[in-house]
């Protein structure tokens, strides 16, 4: 049996606000057994997202929890980590969801993001879809890529997971560039949680270190 096997597959709470293709690469991920998780809620901003027919397709629980209904950011974040607590989820992942949370004391380095940028460029407030790729474009540069990080309190912040890269084209227009990157964060996001799911992952400050696979079988791999 391989060894991430041996652990119980990593219990996810998914927080969405629009297309859901990000859930849907993890649905698809697990089912072809690249991704050792099971999705056990999907959380939803508004009630149209498109991304809820993907947990409905599959079985999910689904809730609907909308900013307008609560008075404050506090009060709002408190009710999603009671449903993630309330599911048992072990990491919570935001997967285009756009609503700002404050990040509780129990929930410290177990809710993840992924940015459409190498952070800290092009991050921070105002860095969201199509803006990041128009920045990246106006600027010039010559790579960009994703980010997966742990969130904390401050806007794409938290400690860095996994980064890939993606080279920028000449011939580039923000369109086309966010979808050679989505492209990335398709193989990205699954990577870095299938760590968590080996328990791979150790948090040291800023730095998040990742020891090698119980199995040794990248061993003598350069880093
Ligand atoms: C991705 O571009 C990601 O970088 C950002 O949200 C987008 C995915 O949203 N965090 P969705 O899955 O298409 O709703």
């Amino acid at each position: 049996m391989h060894a991430a096997l041996a652990q119980p597959p990593l219990r996810l709470a998914v927080l969405i606000s629009g297309t859901g293709r990000s859930l849907k690469n993890m649905l698809d991920r697990i089912d072809s057994g690249q991704l050792h998780a099971k999705v056990v809620l999907v959380i939803s901003s508004t009630p149209t997202a498109h991304g809820l027919q993907f947990a409905e397709k599959a079985g999910i629980p689904i809730v609907v929890c909308e900013r307008k209904n609560h008075a404050s950011q506090t009060e709002y974040s408190r009710e999603i980590f009671q449903h993630c607590h309330a599911c048992r989820g072990d990491v919570v992942v935001l997967a285009g969801f756009i609503k700002r949370l404050t990040i509780p004391a129990d929930f410290e380095n177990r809710v993840v993001n992924i940015h459409p940028a190498l952070v800290p460029s092009f991050s921070g407030k105002g860095f969201y879809g199509h803006h990041v790729h128009e920045a990246v474009l106006e600027y010039g540069v010559k790579i960009t890529g994703c980010t997966v990080h742990f969130v904390d309190n401050e806007y794409d912040h938290g400690p860095v997971i996994l980064q890939k890269a993606v080279p920028v084209m000449d011939r580039d227009t923000p369109d086309t560039l966010q979808s050679r990157v989505f492209a990335a964060e398709c193989e990205a996001y699954p990577e870095a949680l299938q760590l968590l799911a080996e328990k791979r992952v150790a948090v040291d400050g800023r730095r998040v270190r990742v020891a090698p696979p119980s199995d040794g079988s990248d061993a003598g791999s350069s880093p």
